[in-house]
């Protein structure tokens, strides 16, 4: 029992924002327990939250899959490669993915033992605020009660549930039963085409299925430059994406082993019911934070209207002592947003100062060619009253992309025009979520155009199109008539 030890920090939860926090504690020499209830289907504790178990890595290891296999079937033979006959074996595309999550899960436990950081499987409950118990979750029973300085709680978010489309028997699954399904539905219906519709829409249709995508808003990702999100629509299109705008689902009932749904069409002028039917459908409508359970109303903790617990700048809760970080917090439900939070707060636990630039946060979607953007759009820009002047440059242009066959997609460099700062970037095209990396390290840096300009860029690569798209925010790119 750790009964009679008081700890320095208990961090709640093991996912991307609470193992880093975990991690980046001990390293400062706190004394350190991260406790996480997550089971996987075979009954056991798991580290790593929804990114490694059900989210970010698993979809990632569908999607590499699903890419070579549409590759070898479209692409290779303009390579001169030949593929006679090509098949999937969805059961070891499967285990594969378990493979890559069992590895990554594993490898933080390793972490926390190098780290010594200690940890324990079980549901915490916040009692007080220097006090936690521990519950088995099979038998629900009280094992341990911890005594702390300091609290984070990292309890992360869940998907959004929809009262007309319960999940229902394998035949409406939320995101981490899309990762799972054993054989390619013939026609699957995905409502939402957010990150999580648009990437798993994208996996099972290379893979052979029919893919509609309903979506209740008129924009098409409104968050997005809305000139690459006119782009990314065209090309999933293209890829036989069935994305349908203002489609909001009425009902959803299965019948004879499918799924018949109901959906308005909010986009006439004369609302329309419209029907489908489909073998699958996903839910993919958001993701809401885990903030109940975690601690009762006599502790204090504020929450938004939407469950957000409430936290200032620094991630600190209502109660002095108890942090809060991740998806549970405001801002943008990401891994790395919610890691870096991690490290913020526990240097601030450390007597250290740090602080997280919430104006960079890089996003991408990983459909192909990926999307990924950070700081502002030109809208943004816009709204803010900041003149700016823009650059682009497009891979058709690009010699490594030609020698690839990836042309699609473009970068471009918003910057503003008074002090010539880059205070936006936005790309469209292969390894978008790699090439995003040097847009966020440039802007953190408070580089201008002209600074990237003036920086020599490796022949051939794809970062040669940032260093075009920055040489034409003053009309001097090369390889493009400005
Ligand atoms: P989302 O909020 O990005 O998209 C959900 C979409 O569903 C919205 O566009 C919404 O208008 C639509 N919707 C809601 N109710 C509807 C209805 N009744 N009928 C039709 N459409 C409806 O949420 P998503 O895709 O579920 O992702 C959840 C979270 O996970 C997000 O915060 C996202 O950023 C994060 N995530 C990030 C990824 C990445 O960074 N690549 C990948 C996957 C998830």
């Amino acid at each position: 029992m750790t009964k009679e030890k008081i700890w320095d920090v208990v961090v709640i939860g093991a996912g991307p924002a609470g193992y880093v926090a975990a991690i980046r504690c001990a390293q400062l020499g706190l004394k350190t327990v991260c406790v996480d209830e997550w089971l996987n289907h075979k009954g056991e504790s798991s580290l790593g939250g929804t990114c490694l178990n059900v989210g970010c890595i698993p979809s990632k290891a569908l999607l590499e899959s699903s890419h070579l296999y549409q590759q070898a079937k479209s692409e290779f033979d303009q390579h001169g490669i030949s593929t006679d006959s090509l098949d999937i074996d969805i059961k070891t595309m499967q285990s594969r993915k378990a493979q890559v999550v069992s590895d990554l899960t594993q490898g933080i436990l390793s972490l926390f033992k190098a780290n010594n950081v200690e940890m324990i499987a079980g549901r915490a409950k916040i009692t007080a605020s220097d006090s936690i118990e521990i519950f088995s979750r099979k038998t629900r029973k009280k094992f341990d009660e911890l005594k702390t300085k300091n609290i984070i709680i990292a309890t992360g978010s869940s998907p959004v549930r929809l009262q007309q489309a319960m999940l229902k028997d394998g035949y409406i699954v939320d995101s981490a039963g899309a990762l799972e399904l054993d054989k390619v539905p013939e026609r699957l219906g995905i409502i939402g085409a957010g990150a999580i519709g648009l990437e798993l829409g994208s996996v099972w249709s290379r893979l052979g299925s029919e893919v509609v995508l309903l979506e209740a808003m008129k924009d098409f990702l409104p968050m997005a430059d809305k000139k690459l999100a006119a782009l990314v629509k065209r090309s999933l299109s293209k890829q036989s994406l069935d994305i349908r705008l203002n489609s909001r689902l009425v009902s959803a009932k299965i019948k004879n082993k499918k799924v018949q749904i109901v959906y308005e069409d909010t986009g006439r002028k004369k609302l329309g019911e419209k029907k489908e039917t489909f073998d699958k459908l996903i839910i993919a409508v958001g993701r809401k934070p885990n903030s109940d359970r975690v601690f009762g109303d006599e502790l204090g903790i504020e929450k938004d209207e939407r469950c957000f617990i409430l936290v200032d700048e620094n991630c600190l809760t209502s109660v002095p002592n108890i942090y809060a970080i991740g998806d549970v917090v405001r801002g943008p439900m990401l891994a790395h947003k919610g890691s870096e939070e991690g490290v913020m707060v526990a240097e601030l636990i450390a007597g250290k100062q740090a602080a997280v630039n919430y104006d960079l946060i890089p996003s991408v979607i990983y459909t192909h060619p990926e999307m990924a953007w950070a700081g502002k759009t030109e809208d943004e820009c816009q709204s803010a009253g900041i003149k700016v002047k823009v650059g682009s440059f497009p891979f058709l242009a690009s010699g490594r992309a030609r020698a690839m066959a990836e042309t699609e997609g473009l970068v471009k460099i918003i910057a503003d025009a008074t002090t010539d700062r880059v205070i936006g970037v936005h790309i469209f095209s292969v390894q978008a979520s790699e090439l995003i990396a040097q847009a966020v390290l440039m802007m953190d840096m408070q580089a201008t155009a002209e600074d990237i300009a003036l920086t020599m860029f490796a022949h051939p690569t794809l970062s040669e199109a940032m260093h075009e798209a920055a040489l034409s925010v003053h009309g001097q790119a090369i390889h493009i008539k400005n």
